[in-house]
């Protein structure tokens, strides 16, 4: 038996080397005598990196955070993205890790410092949008619930928000057509049963922007679509038009911003929460590259699905894959990771430099 050494990224995001045995090899330490254990190791992990310098190796090693661990506090939920701690009746903490969903599955592998973008651009717009709306952030600081080590640790991950009661919807506005709304046009001639014109092409923008809502699926499952009749059956007619008017208003604010920075915001999801008065807020995370997709002006062309900022380039490279799109999901090399790592802090930049 040869041995051959594997460097693989586990669940939690952390970093180690295999030794795995493969059948045949007329002497097993062959490798082994020819050079040291540590020649070994770093060649192995530089050509496993196909060559990447040491400081990006660095980088994916020691600069992402897959799965917070805040022993202190009480771990209330984990979503696809989210690790949500308890603080008290009225506050939670919630930490955006660097997972990255993909059709509903999570990735087996991080993607270095996304979660930092996620929450700054989130911030970004939830200050935008404060006129408009009330949301979800506290004054509470880090600092009283968390250690200087884990502040250094998470980064601008972490933030301390209100306790509110999520509506069970996705708020979703789309300005263009694309994605599930372009593949639905093609077969129905509307989106979510709203009518459109007939002559739309792929990515065409649409005479108005219109609300879509989807049900919010249970842990496992993927969202569907609702029409807006079902979405009064849950909500009640007066928070339904609420919500669908704050979100066409949110949407129509930020893509005016957008637009000026070059990037257009071809569709985006916002939640909503109620706080103890029934006062609708802004919750979760808003017009962020996970829950938008960002097109570069300069590259827009309607009849073919543009480039994007968001995980859309992760999703191309998945459907390359023979993979059932059921977990587990796929290693990405690490090419991948670094490009849409980039991506996703190219959307950062460009939206928020000042
Ligand atoms: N202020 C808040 N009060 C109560 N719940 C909140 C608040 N902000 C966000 N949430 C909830 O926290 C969860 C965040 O989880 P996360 O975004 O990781 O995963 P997900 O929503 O299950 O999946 P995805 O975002 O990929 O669709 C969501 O269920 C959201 O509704
Ligand atoms: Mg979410």
């Amino acid at each position: 038996m040869s041995a051959r050494i594997h460097i693989r990224i586990n669940a939690i995001g952390q970093w180690g080397l295999v030794l795995a045995s493969k059948p045949i090899s007329a002497n097993p330490f062959r490798l082994v005598k020819k050079i040291s254990p540590l020649k070994l190791i770093e060649l192995t992990i530089r050509r496993l990196f196909k060559s990447h310098s040491w400081p990006s190796i660095c980088k994916h090693m020691i600069q992402s955070i897959f799965k917070s661990d805040l022993p202190q506090l009480e771990l209330i939920h984990q979503g696809k993205v989210r690790d949500i701690y308890n603080l008290d009746n009225e506050h939670m903490l919630i930490v955006a890790s660097d997972r990255l969903s993909a059709f509903d599955v999570i990735l087996p592998q991080p993607i270095p410092g996304k979660g930092g973008v996620l929450t700054r651009v989130a911030n970004f717009w939830f200050e935008k949008t404060r006129s408009l709306i009330p949301n979800h952030l506290s004054d509470r600081k880090l600092e009283e619930v968390l250690n200087p080590k884990q502040i250094q640790k998470l980064g601008d991950r972490a933030i301390i928000v209100k306790k509110l009661k999520p509506l069970p919807i996705e708020a979703i506005v789309r300005g263009y057509i694309i994605g599930s709304g372009w593949n639905d046009y093609q077969q129905s001639g509307s989106i979510c049963g709203i009518s459109l014109p007939n002559d739309l092409r792929q990515a065409d923008q649409l005479p108005e922007a219109i609300f879509t809502p989807s049900s919010k699926a249970p842990k496992g499952n993927h969202d569907e679509n609702i029409g807006y009749d079902q979405m009064v059956d849950l909500l009640g007619i007066e928070l339904a038009d609420q919500v669908r008017n704050y979100s066409i208003n949110i949407y129509t604010l930020a893509a005016e911003y957008a637009k000026k920075r070059g990037i257009i915001i071809a569709d985006t999801k916002f939640e909503f929460g109620l706080d103890n008065h029934g006062k609708l807020h802004l919750i979760d995370e808003v017009l962020t590259p996970d829950s938008s997709r960002f097109w570069p002006m300069d590259q827009y062309k309607p009849g073919s699905s543009p480039p994007s900022f968001d995980k859309q380039f992760v999703r191309d490279y998945l459907e390359t894959l023979d993979w059932n799109k059921a977990p587990p999901a796929p290693e990405l090399p690490v090419e991948i990771i670094e490009k849409t790592a980039g991506k996703y802090a190219e959307a950062e930049r460009i939206l928020t430099a000042t």
